[in-house]
């Protein structure tokens, strides 16, 4: 009988292709380039299924190209490389890796916080220049983390483990903006209390980000809402380029109208505005806040089982659009 054919969109542990090969006829791109739509497409020809990352667009372009796909399994929580309108449509399925990161991201999303608002990296880079010459009592004086505000926008997994990081572990005030208000039970356990998005950035020391992006939630920052935050606040974007205007940040943080900012993502990654890379109040990040070994194989392992599952017996674990599947 003959297996069914995938393909692997970028490199990925050897394990998990070997995993992948004791089902399929498996097409991978362990070179690691990262392919043209016409390149995916090609990959792609005569597949079922695609294991792939956030770099990889699937859209009605590569859909209609490749009439013959049932699954596409992306090695991310967030999922906003894929139409998934389109997926549904054409009866491909789609697949997320959701849990296996939260913590691993919200352990990032503090580093981040700690590291911008301490001003760790610029402290750094001072000390490697060999401009340290001696103490003095306001040298890479920063902002206070523990026991001051912290302002979540987007309070699903992620929000909620650095909500319980800042209440459990800093002391902090937690308040944050979700599209819903949690049930009390999830309040509590989080310590965090619901409030609009403008009381949130009026009264936030620190703003964390890690809503997922949209058309709603495109520019979820920008020069406005910049405006109102408290001139020593800290913004952190762990969540996609473009929630935050980054021209406009940029702007704000020229102009000391914020302290500081840790930005893991930015609006037309890898390309990032060059304004940010002159400035020193911000800590910048080459989208990494999932990036432990383990916490990337437990993502690339769910990815796999998700196509397995879904190729061998009809089951994914984690669907997005589990009523578009065609039968495998
Ligand atoms: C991924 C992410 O590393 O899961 C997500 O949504 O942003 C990251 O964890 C990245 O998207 C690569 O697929």
């Amino acid at each position: 009988m003959t297996r069914p054919a995938v393909a692997v969109a970028r490199a990925v542990f050897p394990q998990v292709i070997e995993r992948l090969q004791a089902h399929f006829d498996v097409a991978s791109n362990q070179q690691d380039e990262v392919f043209e739509p016409a390149r995916l497409i090609a990959l792609l020809q005569g597949r079922v299924g695609l294991l792939c990352t956030g770099s990889e667009r699937i859209d009605s372009a590569v859909l209609a190209a490749c009439p013959q796909l049932r699954i596409c399994a992306n090695m991310a929580v967030g999922y906003d490389n894929f139409d998934l309108d389109a997926m549904s449509a054409a009866g491909v399925l789609a697949t997320n890796t959701p849990d296996v990161l939260t913590e691993t991201t919200a352990d990032f999303g503090f580093a981040l916080l700690m590291a911008a608002a301490r001003r760790v990296t610029e402290s750094e880079h001072f000390l490697r220049a060999g401009k340290w010459t001696r103490w003095s009592y306001d040298m890479f004086a920063g902002q206070e983390v523990h026991g001051s505000t912290l302002g979540i926008i987007g309070m699903g997994r992620i929000g909620q483990g650095i909500a319980r990081r800042g209440a459990l572990g800093f002391g902090m005030r937690v308040i944050y903006h979700n599209r819903s208000k949690l049930d009390a039970a999830t309040e509590a356990q989080c310590q965090a209390t619901y409030v609009d998005k403008q009381e949130l950035l009026r009264s936030a020391d620190h703003v964390v980000l890690v809503v997922p992006y949209s058309a709603a939630s495109h520019h979820t920052i920008g020069a406005a809402e910049l405006a109102i935050m408290k001139p020593g606040a800290v913004l952190v974007n762990i969540a996609r380029g473009g929630i935050v205007d980054d021209a406009a940040l940029a702007d704000a943080l020229r102009e000391g109208r914020i302290a500081a900012a840790g930005l893991d993502v930015f609006e037309g990654e890898p390309k990032l505005n060059p304004a940010l890379l002159e400035l020193p109040n911000v800590v910048l990040t080459p989208h990494i806040a999932s990036a432990t070994v383990a916490t990337r194989r437990k993502m690339a392992d769910l990815a796999a089982d998700n196509l397995i599952g879904f190729l061998t017996s009809g089951k994914a674990l984690t669907a997005l659009n589990p009523q578009a599947a065609r039968a495998p």
